[in-house]
C-alpha cells in the first residue's frame, strides 16, 4: 500500500481525492485528516502539484479543487502487451537510441521509451527531427518472428494505425503518405523511423520510432510542411490519450500481421492513402522516377504507373508533384 507520508505516495493520493471530488471544493482539513497529515503537509504539496503542471485552485474559505491535470505520460491507461516496461524522461537526446541500446541488451518486447522533448531527435534518411515539448516522442522495441524481408511493412500499419487513431478521437481527415508518414491535407503531422538488428531469416529486434506533432507547434523549417494535431483541431489533445488508443490498436494489428502478413492490410492502407491517383516522384536510391500513383502491393511496395509501364518501389522518397 502507498504511505501517504512517502511523497510520491502523498501526491498520488492527494491527486486522487481531489479527483474523486468531482470537481468540488475539499476542506485542507478533511483533506489532511483523509491523508493522515497536517495541514500545513496538504499546503506544501498542492505547491508541489502545481509546479508539476496540475491547476489547483485554493481558497481560504473553501479549500481546494483541481481544475486541469497536466498532460503525463502514464503506463496506468495502457490496456494490452505493448507499452510495458514503460520508460519516460523529460529529456532525452533520443528515444530511438536509448531503445535501440536497450534492444542490443535485450529488454523484452513491448518496452516504450519516451520522452516529452528529444535534444538529438533522428528522422528518416539522416534528418534531425524537431522534438519540443507538447509532441509525442517515443520508440517501442518489438521482437517480431518474421524474416527481415516482411518486418518493414509493420511500419506502414503503424503508419495506418495513426491515422486511424486521429481520425477516430478528432475527427481529422489523416492520411498515410508511402511508406510511414502521416499527412492531415498536404501536411506533415507523424512520422515513423523504423530500425532493426537481424540475421539471414530472423530479426533480433526492430525499433519503430514514432513522432507525432500532437500540441507543440509544428516546426517551420523543414523539407516538407508541417502540422501539429492541435493545430488541426483548433484544440490541444490528450497525448495520453492518443498514445494509449495507438498502442490498443497496434497490439491487435501487430498480431494480425505476424499471422497474416501485410496482405490484410493492404486494402485498409489504400484508402487511407494520400498518394493514390495522384502525380508523384520518387527518389529512390536507384534514381528518380516519375509517375501516377497506383497503390501498394501484396509487400507494401509502392505501385507506380509511369511512361514505361508499372513500377514498384521498395524504397523512396516521394513528393507530390501537385494536382490529381
Ligand atoms: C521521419 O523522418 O518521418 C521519421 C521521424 C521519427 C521521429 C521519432 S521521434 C521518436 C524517435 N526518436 C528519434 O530520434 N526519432 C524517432
Amino acid at each position: 500500500m502507498i504511505s501517504p507520508r512517502s511523497s510520491a505516495g502523498g501526491d498520488d493520493l492527494l491527486i486522487k481525492s481531489l479527483r474523486r471530488s468531482g470537481g468540488r471544493f475539499l476542506s485542507g482539513s478533511r483533506l489532511a485528516r483523509t491523508l493522515g497529515l497536517t495541514r500545513a503537509a496538504i499546503h506544501k504539496r498542492v505547491k508541489k502539484l502545481r509546479g508539476r503542471g496540475y491547476r489547483i485552485l485554493g481558497t481560504n474559505r473553501l479549500g481546494y479543487r483541481l481544475e486541469a491535470s497536466p498532460d503525463l505520460l502514464s503506463a496506468a491507461r495502457f490496456s494490452g502487451p505493448l507499452g510495458r516496461p514503460f520508460r519516460h524522461d523529460a529529456v532525452l537526446s533520443s528515444t530511438q537510441e536509448e531503445a535501440k541500446s536497450r534492444a542490443q541488451r535485450g529488454e523484452p518486447e513491448g518496452t516504450l521509451i519516451a520522452a516529452d522533448r528529444q535534444t538529438a531527435g533522428r528522422g528518416r534518411m539522416g534528418r534531425r527531427w524537431e522534438s519540443p515539448s507538447g509532441g509525442l516522442w517515443y520508440s517501442l522495441i518489438l521482437r517480431p518472428a518474421l524474416p527481415p524481408g516482411q518486418a518493414p511493412g509493420l511500419a506502414l500499419v503503424a503508419a495506418l494505425e495513426w491515422a486511424r487513431v486521429i481520425r477516430r478521437k478528432t475527427g481529422l481527415l489523416a492520411q498515410v503518405k508511402w511508406p510511414n508518414d502521416v499527412w492531415i491535407g498536404d501536411r506533415k503531422a507523424a512520422g515513423i523511423l523504423t530500425e532493426m538488428s537481424s540475421e539471414i531469416g530472423r530479426v533480433h529486434w526492430l525499433v519503430l520510432g514514432v513522432g507525432v506533432n500532437v500540441n507543440n507547434a509544428a516546426p517551420a523549417k523543414l523539407s516538407v510542411p508541417a502540422v501539429s494535431l492541435a493545430e488541426a483541431a483548433g484544440k490541444p489533445l490528450s497525448r495520453q490519450d492518443l498514445l494509449a488508443a495507438w498502442l490498443k490498436a497496434f497490439a491487435r494489428s501487430y498480431r494480425r500481421y505476424l499471422r497474416a502478413g501485410f496482405p490484410v492490410f493492404r486494402r485498409a492502407y489504400e484508402k487511407h492513402s494520400l498518394l493514390r491517383g495522384r502525380r508523384v516522384r520518387c527518389v529512390t536510391s536507384q534514381g528518380t522516377v516519375e509517375g501516377r500513383a497506383a497503390g501498394v502491393d501484396e509487400g507494401g511496395n509502392l505501385l507506380l504507373r509511369g511512361p514505361h509501364g508499372l513500377l514498384r518501389l521498395a524504397e523512396g522518397e516521394v513528393t507530390l508533384k501537385g494536382g490529381f
